[in-house]
């Protein structure tokens, strides 16, 4: 056993440890009341990077801050960019938790947490690879740099404005990004495509005040029956979505990549079991890694208007709206979605309804080319901790920046989840399997070396 694995394993209670404090601070960033909160987090970060030498800074923005941390420079030695999100989603439901969101808790070899896998405990196993190699060999064997943001979770806008005024800073041969899954527990997986997504707020708001649907239905129009019938617009029975021109730019699925998915360990039964639904649906013509992965989709996520209470309230109320959003898939254009959307929505509009469309966030898909030399080193690296080689999985989620950093950076990109799909991620009960979380560790130690040979 290497040097650094017996640290690894000396010190795997402490970084547990660790991992809790981070845990506990509740970096919430689509909630105004935690902004020192956030702050708290990009501190005790910023703290780690100091701890182990690193030029340090926590870098004030219009929204939260972001930490970035980079390794005394080695010269003749390549250079990574390590991205990550020290944000979290707002834990609600409280009540569906078993333990408190933000009190770590072991459980069966998991950890329960906010955060505990999106992304603190998935990024800081980075931070401990590189302390490793720092205690024990005295440096590291690569220029390692980190860039963590606080803004993931709502869209990214700040650091993505980071990243076009500081590219000289930034420069480096690969950026690494532990913010995916696994593609089943003992099965890992290097992620090369990520969808990407456009997320948006429709406000529908028809007479001036609340009516009785008596004395004025039928006669007024009726701002939630008017968003039930545009939302059901934009898609057929099918599952296409009904935008015109928004496949055109879907590049389709290879014979090859088809293949290969459907010889991917997915097991579609469990999959349908864990969420306790009985049947699988979607685009029609797609299996269900297709429909998840690489095929565009649309999702209402939440919808309001007129009466909730308590029994039957014969209103016709004044306001509605929805949240709803286009996964994209690589090579379609958000801006241009977006567009198409407009246009739609304003046709069938009805009369007597105004509308008002918010465009949220949104950031394009990513496709990361397999045959870089990076890919292999990751591939050494996995393998030398987890017993296996990686298989090559996509993803449906959307990690926004990663396309602006390539684009930007000009730099391939490793996309190393450590997580699992069922890790409750933006649910109650999010967890990260602690053995994961070692296994990572060893694997991101492993990788700066295999880079190093780069
Ligand atoms: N870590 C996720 C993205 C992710 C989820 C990647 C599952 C692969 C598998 C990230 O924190 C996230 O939640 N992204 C948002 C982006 C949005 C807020 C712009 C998403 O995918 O909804
Ligand atoms: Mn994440
Ligand atoms: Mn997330």
């Amino acid at each position: 056993m290497s040097d650094i694995d017996k640290y690894l394993e000396a010190e795997g209670g402490r970084f547990e440890d660790e991992l809790c404090s981070f845990l506990r601070i509740p970096s919430i960033s689509a909630d105004p009341r935690r902004i020192r909160d956030m702050h708290k987090a990009a501190e005790w970060l910023a703290g780690q990077f100091r701890g182990l030498g690193f030029d340090t800074e926590v870098v004030a923005t219009e929204g939260h801050p972001l930490v970035y941390g980079e390794s005394p420079r080695i010269e003749d030695a390549p250079t990574a960019l390590v991205y990550g999100h020290y944000d979290v989603q707002p834990p609600e439901p409280l009540e569906l938790w078993t333990s408190p969101p933000f009190e770590p808790t072991k459980r069966e070899g998991n950890l329960y947490a906010r955060g505990a896998t999106d992304d603190k405990g998935q990024l800081f196993t980075h931070v401990k690879s590189a302390e490793a190699w720092i205690r024990v060999e005295g440096r590291l064997p690569i220029n390692l740099k980190f860039l963590i943001e606080g803004e993931e979770e709502v869209g990214s806008e700040n650091v993505e404005k980071f990243i076009a005024e500081n590219p000289q800073r930034l420069a480096c041969d690969c950026v690494v990004v532990s913010d995916s899954a696994q593609l089943a527990p003992g099965m890992p997986a290097i992620t090369y495509g990520l969808r990407g997504i456009v997320y948006y707020e429709l406000r529908l708001t028809g007479p001036n005040r609340d009516l009785h649907s008596g004395s004025f239905g039928g006669s007024i129009a009726n701002p939630a029956n008017a968003l039930a019938g545009m939302l059901a617009k934009l898609v057929d029975d099918r599952g296409r979505v009904l935008i015109p021109g928004f496949y055109d730019d879907v590049v389709p699925l290879t014979d090859q990549e088809r293949e290969q998915f459907a010889a991917l360990p997915f097991d579609e039964k469990e999959y349908l079991e864990q969420i306790g639904v009985d049947t699988a649906s979607g685009e029609q013509g797609y299996s269900t890694l297709e429909r998840r992965w690489v095929r565009p989709t649309y999702d209402v996520s939440g919808l309001w208007g007129g009466y909730q209470g308590e029994g039957a309230k014969t209103v016709l109320p004044s306001t509605a709206g929805a949240k709803f959003s286009f996964r994209l898939v690589p090579n379609q254009d958000p801006e241009k979605i977006t567009e198409a959307l407009k246009t739609v929505l304003a046709r069938w509009c009805p009369p007597g309804i105004k509308m008002e469309l918010v465009v949220h966030h949104g950031g394009p898909g990513v496709l990361v080319p397999l045959d870089s030399p990076y890919v292999e080193a990751a591939a050494v690296a996995i393998e030398h901790a987890f017993g296996r080689r990686p298989y090559f999985a996509r993803e449906g989620g959307s990690i926004p920046i990663v396309a602006t950093l390539h684009n930007t950076l000009q730099a391939d990109t490793l996309l190393l989840g450590w997580g699992q799909n069922d890790d409750n991620t933006h649910s109650p009960n999010e967890k990260f399997c602690l053995a994961d979380f070692h296994l990572a560790i060893k694997a991101s130690a492993r990788l700066w070396a295999e880079l190093a040979k780069k």
